[in-house]
């Protein structure tokens, strides 16, 4: 891998030809992987027009830069380490070997179920190995994988199936999480009560428990691997051609489908992967994300695999069946490089210290964030105690839009600083801007954060819906791309990100749209109207807390009846982590004249800000506000 920073002068200088001479810096990174053929351009991108293109001409397949590459080599070594649920369940450690074999028999299966390059998969699975072989066999035909969390409902799957217009399904008959077990074939069978396009279902056993098997329509993948041939030719794929769709929820509307392309994202996450976490081969690295998500795509998967990396799957979670899990993890693989969430530290950091101190966590040497902004209490735990002061934290800033990380310590590069993602990726170029769209120039100011320049792994379009993509991300500023997130930069030019800017929610380090869960309670016939803000909450960064007005008068216990139904209608059509913490009704919302729900002032008195509600003298209803204040139950 070309400009992997080792020092401070020496990430100016690559930063300067990144930023200067883009084509010649990412022609030559790319220039280090296999292509079927050289790309003609290395850039061509409109900001205006939301229309970027990298390695254009060039043709390739990314699992061959995952897998077949590194076999002369290193064949024997472990790609993936799976880490059960049950730590009485033994890790199984697969091979770029074993890799290759699994990957290219499961693709030759897609093809033998009549899937074409370009077709869309849907993949519902627990974290389990045969998660990553299912993406890396649908990239090894060309099919486009649209990884659906193993959390989300059934509605939530039919509507992300039917967007994209999934022909198959890749599911697993059940799942272990903690203690619990769950059906995960039952609820994709209720989901395809509603999906026309869906032909065929594959059924990976985990549980053994059981399932009911649709004749002609479900399969059990073991069965159909059986006959299969162990080598599948890789389809020869255009730069430009989509590699996978993953959701992600807006502050309006229904989740968009980001779609992100073959050679850029791939040059992208490969690149930042080695440099944020200063990857050295023979070394564990450890991301405790879902591949359900981005961070797992680009960080557990393709990143780590791209560089030849040993990658950790874990199954679990980090309370199962102690709190001391993660720890335990970390010393019985002698993981090197640890990404986690801040949620989960702060919620380790409140049990006692003895679940870390009993482990020994000498491996370590690289500690990172992502998801959500990292509080100053759970950064400094997280360095004392479990990097032993040891280790540099890096705080990752990005997106499922970004593809990969843009602003980030190097870590033994960058000095870190307690909340402070620091400094851009090599390439990037982050503005803030007031909201005039005025550039904030110079070192200790605030805006809204903007990129200024195309990087590879930003995702190309929203899938079906380019103007969605174009109005979200490149109308607020024309020419630049806009993130959603406000951010600070510091004296010495280091930038830190304050929080989103928009309706969006990070509740645990999950990214949710309020407007959806409005919608969910207000098909309540006794709902009114609702409104959804975030709040800030000790171990989740935010929850979620639902002021909702009713047609008319009910009793207490029909409120409490009313509060519980809510949440299973959210949990079962968005997913139990859309939960409200906190549910309010009242008599009416403060609105503007216009009509319009004032959530900044419900934003403030949910974070119990009262005394900083701002200007209410305006509204429509200004009497709304005291009302909700006077009735507040906690
Ligand atoms: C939003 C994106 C990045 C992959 C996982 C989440 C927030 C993410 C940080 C960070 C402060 C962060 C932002 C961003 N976020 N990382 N290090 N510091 N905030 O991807 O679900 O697309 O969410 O997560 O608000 O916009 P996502």
């Amino acid at each position: 891998m070309k400009y992997i920073v080792k020092n401070l002068p020496e990430y100016f200088k690559f930063q300067d030809k990144a930023l200067n001479s883009p084509e010649e810096f990412w022609g030559d990174i790319a220039s280090t992987f296999v292509w079927k053929k050289k790309w003609d351009n290395v850039l061509n991108a409109d900001m205006v027009n939301a229309d970027i293109k990298w390695f254009e001409g060039g043709q390739l397949n990314i699992t061959e830069n995952c897998i077949d590459r590194h076999l002369k080599d290193r064949g024997e070594e472990t790609a993936i380490i799976f880490e059960p649920n049950s730590p009485t369940e033994k890790a199984q450690h697969i091979s770029y070997n074993q890799l290759s074999v699994e990957v290219n028999k499961i693709a030759n299966v897609l093809r033998s179920q009549g899937i074409e390059k370009g077709d869309r998969i849907c993949i519902y699975l627990p974290m389990i190995p045969e998660l990553a072989y299912t993406m890396l066999a649908c990239a090894r035909i060309g099919a486009i994988h649209s990884v659906i969390f193993a959390g989300y409902s059934s509605t939530a799957i039919a509507s992300r199936v039917n967007d994209a217009a999934c022909k198959m399904v890749i599911c697993a008959d059940g799942s272990y999480r903690g203690t619990k077990e769950i059906n995960l074939k039952s609820l994709v069978d209720k989901a395809l009560e509603n999906c026309p396009s869906v032909e065929s279902v594959l059924v990976i056993k985990r549980t053994n428990g059981e399932v009911s098997m649709q004749s002609n329509r479900d399969f059990y993948l073991e069965e159909l691997m059986q006959e299969t041939q162990t080598i599948c030719k890789p389809a020869v794929m255009d730069a430009e051609d989509p590699l996978f769709i993953l959701y992600t929820s807006g502050s309006t509307g229904t989740p968009k489908g980001m779609v992100h392309t073959t050679g850029g994202y791939m040059v992208y996450t490969a690149h930042t992967f080695a440099n944020v976490f200063q990857y050295k081969e023979k070394d564990i690295y450890w991301c405790t994300a879902d591949i359900g998500w981005i961070t797992g795509h680009s960080y557990i998967l393709y990143g780590p695999l791209l560089n030849g990396a040993t990658t950790i799957i874990y199954e679990g979670v980090p309370s199962y069946p102690d709190h001391n899990r993660f720890w335990e993890i970390v010393e019985k693989h002698k993981v090197n490089q640890f990404y986690t969430a801040p949620t989960a530290i702060r919620s380790l950091a409140k049990q006692d210290i003895k679940h870390v101190e009993k482990h020994d966590l000498s491996s370590l040497k690289v500690l990172g964030s992502v998801g959500e902004p990292i509080n100053v209490e759970a950064w400094n735990w997280y360095y004392h105690h479990i990097g032993k002061e040891r280790c540099p934290i890096v705080d990752t800033w990005w997106q499922t839009e970004t593809g990969g990380i843009l602003i980030s310590p190097i870590p033994f590069t960058t000095p870190t600083k307690a909340t402070f993602a620091t400094f851009p990726l090599l390439g990037i170029q982050p503005v803030l801007m007031d909201d005039e769209g005025v550039e904030q120039e110079g070192n200790l100011t605030s805006g809204n954060l903007c990129i200024k320049k195309p990087w590879p792994g930003i995702a190309r379009t929203v899938w079906n819906n380019h103007q969605r993509y174009k109005d979200t991300y490149f109308s607020a500023y024309p020419g630049y791309y806009f993130s959603g997130d406000a951010a600070l930069r510091d004296p010495a030019g280091y930038y830190r990100i304050t929080g989103r800017v928009d309706d969006v929610v990070i509740v645990s380090g999950h990214n949710l749209g309020t407007a959806p869960i409005e919608n969910t309670i207000n098909e309540q016939t006794i709902v009114a109207e609702s409104a959804i803000v975030g709040y800030p909450h000790e171990v989740k960064g935010n929850a979620l807390f639902g002021f909702i007005t009713l047609k008319h008068e009910i009793s207490s216990e029909e409120q409490e009846n009313l509060k519980t139904a809510i949440n299973e209608a959210i949990a079962d059509q968005i997913g139990p982590i859309a939960k409200l913490s906190k549910i309010q009704f009242t008599v009416s919302l403060p609105k503007t004249r216009s009509g319009k729900i004032m959530r900044r002032i419900l934003r403030k008195i949910a974070a119990n800000e009262l005394d900083n509600l701002g200007d209410t003298s305006t509204l429509l209803n200004p009497e709304a506000v005291q009302a909700i204040i006077d009735n507040r139950t906690d």
